[in-house]
């Protein structure tokens, strides 16, 4: 298990996790893992693949074959996918619910768990994701578990995609954000659950500047101790 600091940020889709363990990353001078953008980096290549995203095995392979690489010198960060850039396209609400269609596969899960301890490097990680701290990150020294209501989730998704100059039919976002969390949370692998340890937040009526200095203040200890 990582030696090195390791706080998890995990929670339905839209609850800020994204942007907020971000933050939290530029904050402390931690490495950031963004654990959905690997298995929506596997959806991409199931899709460009035109596999057939049923075949089990199949997308399993895909994922133990992937071919990935994080340029972390841009900002935001540039991910490659078999050379090419996948940066947009990892991000595109297709891309989204075929990742939450191909991250109940346990091979899928299985494939990416090395690749995602491996970001567990000095001076310490914030790993943002559904199972980072019940399954990827069990010993992390500090765990969040960040949520809002659906309707504040596909509220703030909505203003996302607006302000992208993408129309979106809101109460259809709606309806894309509970059928995701149904499957993330009855899958029998990992389902997105808060691991017994982990210090819950619910945001609906927090502004991003609350629940971050709210982390902040839980995280202080360990950033001053992984500072020395
Ligand atoms: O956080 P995100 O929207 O980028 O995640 C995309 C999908 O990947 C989401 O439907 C759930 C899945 N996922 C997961 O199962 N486990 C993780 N650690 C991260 C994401």
């Amino acid at each position: 298990m990582a030696a090195n600091t390791v706080i998890t940020v995990d929670g339905p889709s839209g609850a800020g996790k994204g942007t907020l363990s971000y933050l939290l990353a530029r904050k402390t001078g931690f490495h950031l893992l963004d654990s959905g953008a690997l298995y929506r980096l596997v959806a991409l290549a199931s899709l460009q693949a035109n596999a057939d995203l049923q075949d089990q095995p199949a997308i399993e392979k895909i994922a133990e074959t992937l071919n990935v690489v994080f340029d972390t010198s841009s900002e935001p960060v540039r991910v490659m996918l078999n050379s090419q850039d996948a940066t947009l396209a990892i991000r595109e609400e297709k891309t989204g619910m075929t990742a939450s269609i191909v991250a109940a596969y346990p091979g899928v899960r299985a494939a990416l768990l090395t690749r995602q301890r491996a970001f567990a490097l000095a001076p310490g990680l914030i790993a943002d994701g559904r199972d980072m701290g019940t399954c990827v990150f069990p010993n992390a020294d500090l765990k969040f578990f960040l949520t809002a209501s659906a309707e504040a989730r596909a509220e703030r998704r909505y203003r996302q995609l607006i302000a992208k100059g993408e129309s979106v039919d809101k109460a259809a976002l709606v309806k894309d954000i509970q059928e995701r969390d149904e499957r993330d949370s009855n899958r029998s692998v990992s389902p997105l659950k808060p691991a017994a340890d982990a210090i819950f937040i619910d945001s609906t009526e927090m502004t991003i500047d609350e629940v971050l200095n709210l982390m902040l203040s839980k995280a202080q200890p360990l950033i001053s101790r992984s500072a020395q």
